[in-house]
């Protein structure tokens, strides 16, 4: 309680705005809380009815200083107490969870704040925590018989009452119906607890169904000391209640075809009803009789049926089962409907064809990629594998019938020719350099291709072509340096030699006339 001191102020403020019921013709508040016992360990329940639907606050006061509300406890700082009850009907009940005799043998008042007049009206009660606990008597379920109660879809059940007695805490009471299927269906009910001590519920009125065809109100008492709820039922014993009711009738499953479906379906109809059915089988009406294939089973309340529907022909077509009994007759209605699919085996089909496409496809390509490009490759190959072997290589970009006659050619405006023709070694860096110059006088082309003897020029260069060239992408490097430095004869005897390849090549062999010019350039 110290620890609740808290909420002193507002409660204070509260309590001070209390007004005495000075309205006694509408007292807003039903049935208050009753004096009562607990003990120790058990929840205590005070009860509180306030005239309902009339927009009224609720708050309990716990000892005159604490509230807790309103309507409901929302304060997780005070989680021992809770608001509970049928609000529709103007329940607020208070439970005082695991109660301790320090703490809760205290008053507590059920406090109606009437809305928009600013008057407040109270009525308390006090609790005293005691031991043991004990059980109380009962249920008892007044003026219950074992006579079946008897009635008609729509009828009223209701004024059914209830009583336990003694007990402390009392115990706790509530109405409900048991069907034949074994759910529980609340059902309304009022309270009443008198000091003697004992507790009554009333069962309010509530309205019966065909679905409540065998059933029983059952009335339930719930104590700490009992393990399981202890009933009391009505009509009591193996009686029940009996619902006069139309047939229920059952009807399926839903009829749908897809797309150029066709196929038998076995459709079920069962009813049941009370009383029985007139006819004691439920009778099928096709609304295009030819649909009917066979009846497979007829027994009471069931009948089975094998029908033949077709996407082209049925949609939209209707079955009807009808069921009668002395309350009335009634109808349920299959209608046969598209679903807007392909079969399943059209798709399979379509799946495969597609697979089988793809696969062709697929072969094709494959089949032309192969014969396509393949032998190409191998008639390349061959030749190249030939010349490397020979010593030389080959680019095939350039024809050696295009790059001799230019290095052959005479008006080679390049500074470094001293002697064109004296020097094999001078023709050909000229050759690559001048290569883009030399186009527009092709004269000497022709001329000069006689003179050449080897249709490979670079053969010239390297007679060991096999270390020297190593790949015809790196003498093309070579070249274009050459072609940058501005070919000196330094450069032709140094140069040769890739960077990767560590000793220069001897002076070209092939010509043994030109060595005698080359110490001539390097003096200059
Ligand atoms: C009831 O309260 C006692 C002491 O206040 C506590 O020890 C016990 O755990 C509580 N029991 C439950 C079920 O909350
Ligand atoms: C109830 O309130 C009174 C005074 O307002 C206080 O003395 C007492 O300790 C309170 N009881 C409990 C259990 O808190
Ligand atoms: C549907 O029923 C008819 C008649 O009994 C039968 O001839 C046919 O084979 C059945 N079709 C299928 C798909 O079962
Ligand atoms: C099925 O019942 C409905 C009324 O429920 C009726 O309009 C319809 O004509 C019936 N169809 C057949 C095939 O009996």
């Amino acid at each position: 309680m110290a620890s609740q001191c808290g909420l002193l102020c507002h409660v204070i403020v509260l309590v001070l705005c209390l007004v005495h019921p000075s309205l006694q013709q509408d007292v807003p508040i039903v049935m208050g809380p009753v004096n009562s016992q607990a003990a120790v360990g058990t929840d205590a329940v005070f009860y509180c009815k306030v005239r309902a639907g009339q927009g009224l606050v609720v708050y309990w006061i716990l000892n005159r200083t604490i509230a807790i509300g309103p309507n409901v406890n929302r304060n997780e700082a005070l989680p021992k107490y809770e608001i509970f009850g049928n609000a529709l009907l103007g329940y607020y009940n208070l439970r005082i969870k695991n109660v301790t005799i320090d703490d809760d043998a205290v008053q507590y008042d059920c406090l109606v704040d009437t809305k928009g007049d600013g008057s407040n009206y109270e009525e308390g009660a006090t609790l005293s925590v005691d031991n043991p606990a004990l059980e109380p008597m009962g249920p008892v379920c007044l003026g219950a018989t074992d006579n079946e109660i008897v009635l008609d879809e729509g009828d009223e059940l209701e004024n059914y009452r209830c009583q336990s007695s003694g007990g402390r805490p009392l115990g706790e009471l509530k109405w409900s119906l048991l069907r034949s299927d074994q759910t529980l269906v609340d059902v309304d009910f009022d309270t009443q607890v008198n000091t003697t001590p004992s507790i009554t519920a009333t069962s309010s009125s509530y309205t019966v169904t065909s679905d409540d065809h065998e059933s029983r109100l059952a009335c339930s008492l719930t104590h700490p000391n009992l393990n399981a709820d202890s009933i009391c039922s009505v009509p009591s014993g193996s009686a029940m209640i009996i619902v006069r009711h139309f047939p229920i009738v059952n009807f399926g499953p839903r009829l749908d075809v897809h797309y150029l479906e066709t196929k038998n379906a076995t459709i079920r109809c069962t009813a049941t009803a009370y009383p029985d059915l007139i006819t004691s089988i439920p009778q099928l009406s096709f609304s295009d009789p030819d649909m009917l294939i066979a009846t497979t089973l007829t027994e009471e309340g069931v009948i089975d049926a094998v029908i033949r529907i077709s996407q082209r022909s049925d949609v939209g077509k209707s079955i009807n089962c009808t069921a009668a009994n002395a309350k009335g007759s009634t109808t349920s209605t299959l209608e046969i409907e598209l679903t807007p699919r392909l079969p399943v085996w059209l798709l399979m089909v379509v799946l495969i064809l597609a697979c089988l496409v793809v696969l062709l496809l697929s072969l094709c390509c494959c089949y032309c990629f192969c014969n396509g490009c393949k032998p190409k490759a191998v008639e390349d190959q061959p030749d190249r594998g030939d010349i490397k072997a020979a010593g030389y290589e080959v680019n095939e970009s350039r024809s050696a019938s295009v790059f001799k006659p230019n290095g052959l050619n005479g008006t080679d405006p390049r500074p470094i020719n001293n002697d064109d023709a004296d020097s094999f070694g001078d023709i050909q860096l000229n050759d690559y350099t001048i290569y883009p110059l030399p186009l527009p006088s092709s004269e000497p082309t022709t001329e000069f291709n006689d003179h050449e003897t080897g249709e490979y020029n670079d053969g010239y260069l390297s007679p060991d072509a096999d270390e020297m060239f190593p790949p015809m992408v790196e003498d093309e490097h070579l070249m274009d340096e050459k072609r940058i430095s501005t070919f000196k004869p330094d450069d032709e005897m140094n140069g040769f030699a890739s960077p990767t390849s560590p000793p220069p090549p001897p002076p070209p062999p092939l010509d043994l006339d030109p060595p005698q010019p080359i110490p001539s350039i390097e003096d200059d």
